[in-house]
């Protein structure tokens, strides 16, 4: 079935279901020089129902193939969000290089269920044991399943309310309770979702929780804390009033990493919708993109830590071709930016994005009020601000069909909206810039 060119707003270089609903990452995993992306899915329609893990792969984390829908609901409910890591060791018992995925078997409680898979991801066997850890609390889900080299066993980090619980296993079976971390620490304006940890060269951690709503901007976001991790408990280093956010945009969410990763490397994957209006955005056969792979690493700011967002090189590679003019699917580089800089793409329907750094603020900020198709939701038009940590000389703008994505060319600062210009912007006029443009 033909359905992948009828949409004007598919992207180009982003991953999308070829039609169905789409939510949150799921699952990630690279092996043997694949990335797997599994996700929240509805395979029967475009809104939020008969969730499911859909199933992408690449491998060069730019083209996407689909590869169906491998874990499908059950007599213990819908299949929500979770991950998956390479069992190396077979720890479980499936045999070495299993894939192990954990997720929320979703009824009138959250429970959290065991699949494995001995065809490389490509299908998934339920643990005849499920669900394998359960609570009750109401809101109980996203397992991030973890291998600790120190201690020698996995560890577990599962959402619960407004904070996250820690676990640690010899089998991915057996859960002991170690700890919680959140009560009085960053922002707690919405339910705590979608965690990771990721241990950072240098020793640090860094614990990622998505919340929903109370994103700076409204509605979802993805906030972070850089600590400490000992197997048992997480600390923070910073103030407990202190909140730090992953990116500055209105579409960044469920954002979590590759497991198993090659050279150690962080790379992220975010939704890039938001929770307020992802149901209604204009589009009919799917609904939802991810943002670019980004990948993270540290850098200080004073006496505080951040998290340095850059997009994969692969991404960068894949835009090879000088071009002079602007499209639908582009890279656009500015450097020479001045302390006073504006950045505006625009059609000849007089819609457009506007763009503003201002050195003096620290400050950069993208404006899509007046960027297209705006209406279908009163939380859509919006204008978004990121701190940049310093002088910004150089950022990219990553744009495609129908999304925006800005990231300071040293890491310190990233921003992904949606827009949806009912004909593509085709002029771009920097004033306080030099700029190039790329396309693949
Ligand atoms: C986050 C989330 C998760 C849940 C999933 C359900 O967007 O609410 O907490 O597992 O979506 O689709």
């Amino acid at each position: 079935f033909d359905t992948a060119n009828r949409e004007v707003y598919r992207p180009a270089y982003h991953h999308t279901p070829v039609w169905g609903w789409m939510n949150d990452p799921n699952g990630m995993f690279y092996q043997n020089g694949v990335w797997h992306l599994y996700f929240q899915y509805n395979p029967y329609g475009s809104t939020w129902e008969n969730l499911s893990w859909g199933h992408a792969t690449s491998r060069d984390l730019v083209h996407w193939k689909n590869e169906g829908t491998p874990i499908e609901p059950d007599a213990l409910g819908a299949i929500f969000s979770g991950s998956a890591v390479v069992d190396s060791m077979s720890t479980a018992g499936f045999g070495q290089g299993a894939i192990m995925a954990m997720y929320t078997s979703a009824a009138e409680s959250q429970t959290q269920s065991l699949a494995y898979s001995t065809d490389s991801g490509k299908t998934f066997t339920k643990y005849d044991g499920n669900p394998v850890l359960t609570a009750t609390e109401p809101d109980f889900r996203d397992p991030k399943i973890l291998w600790n080299d120190s201690a020698h066993e996995w560890n577990l980090i599962v959402s619960a309310g407004q904070k996250m619980n820690f676990y640690s296993s010899p089998d991915l079976k057996n859960w002991k309770y170690e700890s919680s971390f959140g009560e009085g620490y960053g922002c707690h304006k919405g339910v705590w979702e979608c965690p990771d940890l990721l241990k950072m060269p240098g020793g640090k951690w860094v614990l990622v929780v998505n919340i929903n709503p109370g994103g700076p901007f409204g509605g979802s976001a993805t906030q972070y804390f850089v600590g400490n991790w000992d197997g048992h408990r997480f600390s923070c280093d910073s103030k407990p009033e202190t909140t730090k956010w992953m990116d500055y945009g209105k579409d960044h969410y469920a954002t979590v990493t590759f497991s198993n990763a090659p050279n150690g490397r962080h790379v992220a994957l975010p939704w890039m919708s938001n929770w307020q209006y992802a149901a209604v955005v204009p589009t009919m056969q799917y609904r939802s993109a991810n943002g670019i792979p980004r990948d993270l690493s540290l850098f200080d700011d004073g006496d505080e830590q951040y998290l340095s967002v850059k997009p994969s090189p692969e991404v960068m590679q894949a835009f090879g071709k000088r071009t002079s003019q602007l499209s639908k699917a582009c890279l656009v580089e500015i450097d020479h930016l001045r302390s006073n800089t504006v950045i505006t793409l625009s059609n000849r329907k007089g819609e457009q994005v506007i763009m503003h750094y201002d050195a003096k603020a620290r400050s950069f900020s993208v404006d899509r009020t007046n960027s297209g198709k705006t209406g279908f939701s009163d939380a859509f038009p919006c204008v978004t601000t990121a701190p940049t940590h310093g002088n910004v000389s150089k950022v990219y703008l990553f744009i495609d069909h129908s999304s925006i994505e800005v990231f300071g060319s040293d890491g310190k600062f990233a921003i992904s909206n949606l827009v949806f210009p009912t004909t593509p912007y085709e002029k771009i006029v920097v004033k306080g810039g030099k700029y190039k443009i790329w396309e693949m």
